[in-house]
């Protein structure tokens, strides 16, 4: 069995979180290894246990110019002596392209860039098919790691946490961290998730991904009703940002030596902190996971 070790937890003193009786503790995901860090560990976690078990030659991916699981995958498929291939959306791009897309290609995924028209078919079985002709014995992963296994890996993350936390905080992309958590909470535990993409429909995504774990359709809507999506934190969409963002993440750093991204974590950041003025937080636990996605490619 991979041991992706354990992530620590550390308290942080935020808005006079004492006086209030509020106590807010950080996942320390970000801190579980260089490139495969945060929430890509726990999503390639059982993905790599299949490709060992199945005698895979390596793992198939997709993503964007500068995904950070194509970057994780490679890493984690040069480490584990598997083939890695990514199938990169935009032809007009290569190696040479950015950093993100060099890294991989130096950490030996063999990079396949497509056209968008191409990209769109990246979640269908027929597509899947078709690359499975071109390249046999390659275990196939959704973008962004969002498949069953990976849902299983980030399930883990609450196990480790001693403390009783009533609130959770966590980016969302392809909700595969989110499901994880969400399926591992306790039923007074409520999960507050932040899209980073303008005009996700967080609910029916989760819902669909916690349903490829066979669970229960019942049991999913009921599990449903313990989130809350704050969709109003994006600031305007993937990778987007404007200075009251920035500004946020450079003084949350000077304040806490806590580094944050601008893409997922200081929006998350930015967002729960707003929240946690509200009283209704008062005497509560209250979680942030650092999802990662700050390393120097
Ligand atoms: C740093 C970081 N945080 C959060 C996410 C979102 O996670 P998910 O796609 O599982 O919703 C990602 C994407 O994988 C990420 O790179």
């Amino acid at each position: 069995m991979i041991d992706v070790g354990k992530s620590i937890l550390e308290p942080i003193n935020i808005l006079s979180s004492k006086s209030r009786g509020l106590r807010v503790f950080i996942k320390r995901d970000d801190l579980i290894h260089t490139y495969v860090s945060g929430n890509k560990w726990r999503k390639l976690k059982y993905n790599i246990e299949v490709c060992i078990s199945l005698k895979k030659s390596g793992i198939l991916t997709f993503g964007g110019a500068f995904s950070n699981h194509l970057l994780a995958t490679a890493s984690a498929c040069n480490q584990f002596g598997f083939k890695s291939i990514g199938i990169v959306r935009g032809e007009e791009l290569d190696v040479n392209s950015n950093s993100t897309l060099g890294k991989c290609a130096s950490l030996g995924m063999k990079l396949v860039f497509v056209s968008r028209e191409e990209y769109k078919h990246k979640n269908e079985k027929v597509y899947h098919e078709l690359l499975s002709l071109d390249y046999p014995n390659y275990h196939i992963i959704e973008e962004g790691g969002a498949n069953y296994y990976g849902v299983i890996g980030c399930q883990e993350m609450m196990a480790e946490i001693d403390e009783c936390i009533d609130h959770v905080f966590v980016a969302q992309g392809t909700s595969t961290t989110s499901c994880g958590i969400l399926i591992s909470l306790n039923t007074n535990q409520f999960l507050h998730v932040i899209p980073i993409l303008k005009g996700y429909k967080s609910i029916s995504e989760m819902k669909s991904l916690i349903s490829k774990c066979g669970i229960d359709e019942l049991l999913v809507n009921n599990l449903l009703t313990q989130v809350e999506v704050l969709d109003q934190y994006h600031f305007g969409g993937y990778a987007k940002y404007n200075s009251d963002l920035i500004n946020f993440i450079d003084n949350f750093y000077k304040e806490t030596n806590l580094k944050l991204d601008s893409v997922y974590t200081g929006k998350v950041m930015f967002g729960m902190v707003n929240e946690l003025k509200k009283t209704k937080y008062d005497n509560s636990s209250v979680l942030f996971i650092h999802t990662g996605g700050i390393h120097d490619v």
